[in-house]
């Protein structure tokens, strides 16, 4: 519908650059550039390097995600940007091109929340996001379970992982097992071909007295490599498949039995997952499993909007105006540890129900004083 608002979102939290543009719920461009290739030399993201990159490739990645989508700057609603959580620097440069493009088109501008946009993102797969939802959001940089009962102002943190990311840890087995980088992919596939059921390793935080809906995969990772250094000590060959499959298993086993265990404890019927883990083929099974013998109906977009991208922005932006929800303040800032409890940083001076206009002339006001 043409009067959807049609939003462009801008993500620079991590190693890519991503401008995805979004008219409701409906997505019509997601154009991303990746530095990844550039921190590879150095086996992590360099930040520097990251906000070096985001610089170049900003302009360029704004005019195609708009060509691609083959509508007019002057057209947008508004301008999204991830305000945080994520690298300082990196962020710095997508909220200062957010600014400069919307003060300078005249539009409002919406610093969002870079978790609440990996929930959000899933409604321009799916449809209308049911309130509430549970959300399981997985990749190399975070593992969290939040419950959404309002995605543009109520997200609440259940659990989180207490030591490594989940995708962390695919990660560094596949680097223990010598499959290269990143290690998610690989290991999907050699566990296809293995037995989940061969190595029994351990499952963190599942016991009486732990936290319930934390993580913990560094014990975990420390049993596997174990696993494998006695096997070559031993002079045997390491099973790698088996290895893979049952390490999987470990991981997937403790992220779907959580996210289950607070759907049920909250009374929430709709389970999410989101982040790169998402894309990982037994999470995807046995969250399906689980939940279908829960009654819960489950939700995962497809792996590109898994992924770090601009239209996951853009999506929680479109959301923001469509629920009438107030513009950021220009003097919107990078918060690298902006609490997800905040899935937007709304302006002071728009706190009362104040139009779009009036945080522009406030702006024009800061700017020229
Ligand atoms: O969301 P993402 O692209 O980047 C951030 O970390 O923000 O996630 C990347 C992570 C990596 O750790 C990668 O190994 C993991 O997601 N991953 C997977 C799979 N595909 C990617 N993990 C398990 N199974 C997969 N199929
Ligand atoms: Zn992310």
């Amino acid at each position: 519908m043409a009067d959807e608002p049609l939003v462009l979102g801008i993500e620079t939290s991590c190693d890519e650059t991503g401008v995805g543009v979004v008219r409701g719920t409906t997505l019509l461009a997601d154009a991303i550039a990746s530095s990844v290739d550039e921190h590879a030399r150095f086996g992590g993201v360099v930040p520097e390097v990251a906000s070096r990159a985001h610089l170049e490739a900003m302009v360029p990645t704004i005019d195609r995600a708009l060509r691609e989508a083959g509508v007019s700057a002057r057209d947008l609603d508004g301008i999204a940007v991830t305000a945080g959580p994520g690298l300082a620097g990196a962020l710095l440069v997508g909220v200062s091109a957010a600014k400069a493009y919307a003060y300078a088109l005249g539009k409002p501008l919406y610093g969002v929340n870079h978790l609440a946009s990996h929930i959000c993102v899933d409604q321009l797969e799916h449809g209308a996001l049911p309130e509430p939802t549970m959300a399981l959001l997985v990749s190399g940089g975070h593992s969290s379970l939040l419950l959404s009962t309002d995605i543009t102002s109520d997200v609440r943190p259940m659990g989180s992982t207490i030591d490594d990311a989940a995708g962390e840890a695919f990660d560094k087995i596949a680097r223990v097992l010598d499959l290269g980088f990143p290690g998610g992919p690989v290991i999907d596939r050699y566990a296809r071909e293995g037995d989940p059921e061969a190595i029994a390793f351990p499952r963190g935080l599942t016991g009486p007295r732990d936290a319930v809906y934390d993580f913990s995969f560094s014990g975990l990772k420390t049993a596997v490599a174990r696993w494998i250094e006695a096997k070559r000590a031993a002079g045997e060959e390491v099973p790698v498949r088996d290895v893979a499959a049952s390490f999987q298993e470990a991981v997937v086993d403790v992220l779907t039995r959580k996210a289950v265990r607070a759907c049920k404890d909250e009374g929430v019927d709709h389970l999410m997952i989101g982040g790169g883990v998402a894309a990982n083929s037994r999470l995807r099974a046995l969250a399906q499993e689980r939940c279908e013998a829960a009654g819960i109906r489950l939700r995962v977009p497809r792996p590109k909007l898994c992924t770090d991208n601009g239209a996951m922005v853009a999506a929680l932006g479109a959301e923001m105006v469509a629920r009438g929800r107030a513009a950021s303040d220009w003097d919107l800032s990078a918060d690298s540890s902006l609490p997800v409890t905040d899935p937007h940083v709304p302006g002071t001076s728009q706190a009362h129900g104040h139009g779009h206009d009036h945080v522009h002339e406030t702006a024009k006001e800061n700017l020229y004083s």
